[in-house]
């Protein structure tokens, strides 16, 4: 494992080098934005169960339920403000060293840190589509419980969390974007994700088999750790604030 100033050293050259450069992100770079991850010691799926808050079924069963849960997530995300690992991510598109975010994440913190290029692989939590009329709508604040199950403004039908649950397909614009960028990328620095969750997960190896380059980023070691050319095992916005001092230094 390499300490902080060999991974950020090797990491600013491989950027420096690449022709393009992706970004891969998973909860874990939203984590330190007060942001629960899924899976880990304080992970949402230790506390709940996704199959009773996060499946069509679920859904079916108890919509005011699963809109109660993703009620709580929306305040949570619409009081979070973007990390520094998100920012570093935003300046790197900026100077024309990344060209493209590629998250699993629904927090839309990529997008508010100033991201321009972002796919969102899972959908967004800032967003309600009909069920009926398919019909979507940004949620600029959290739902009242008496909101609930939000209703379409359009036909009245019962409205649900823009998002991809567990037996769902990816948004096909989506994911066929994504295979795109992975499969021109010549590296992808991936941060905040167990990488466990396919078909998102297995992506970042288009890259890799195509003779790219990985940089991973993640508090411990993950399924990317044995292919990466770096490994940082560590909190993201370490990492991030170290390679935003490097970045200053080498344009100063
Ligand atoms: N800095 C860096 N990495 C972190 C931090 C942090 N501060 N905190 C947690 N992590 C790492 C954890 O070690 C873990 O490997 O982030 C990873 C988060 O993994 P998961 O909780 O599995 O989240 P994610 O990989 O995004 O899950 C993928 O699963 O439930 C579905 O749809 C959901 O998009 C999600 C998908």
């Amino acid at each position: 494992m390499a300490s902080l100033e060999e991974a950020v050293d090797k990491a600013w050259r491989l950027l420096k080098k690449s022709k393009y450069a992706v970004a891969f992100t998973g909860s874990g770079i939203s984590a330190e934005a007060g942001i629960p991850t899924f899976r880990g010691p304080d992970g949402l799926w230790k506390k709940y169960r996704p199959e009773e808050l996060a499946t069509p079924e679920a859904f079916a069963r108890d919509p005011v339920r699963v809109w109660k849960w993703y009620a709580w997530r929306i305040g949570l995300v619409l009081n979070a403000e973007p990390t520094i690992s998100h920012r570093v991510l935003a300046s790197l598109e900026e100077m024309g060293l990344l060209k493209t975010v590629v998250t699993q994440n629904v927090d839309g913190l990529h997008q508010r840190a100033g991201s321009r290029n972002v796919i969102e692989l899972h959908g967004s939590i800032l967003r309600a589509r009909c069920t009926v009329c398919g019909y979507k709508w940004s949620i600029e604040r959290k739902p009242r419980d008496d909101e609930l199950p939000l209703k379409c403004s359009r036909c009245g039908g019962l409205a649900r969390p823009d998002v991809v649950w567990f037996g769902e397909p990816l948004p096909r614009g989506a994911l066929e974007a994504a295979y795109r960028e992975f499969s021109r990328a010549d590296l992808v620095i991936v941060v905040g994700t167990s990488g466990v969750v396919e078909p998102a997960g297995s992506l970042p190896l288009i890259t890799v088999r195509r003779g790219g380059s990985l940089i991973n980023v993640n508090l411990e070691e993950n399924r990317y750790s044995s292919i990466a050319a770096v490994n940082y095992y560590g909190r993201s916005t370490v990492f991030f604030s170290r390679l935003h001092e490097r970045i200053r230094e080498s344009v100063s």
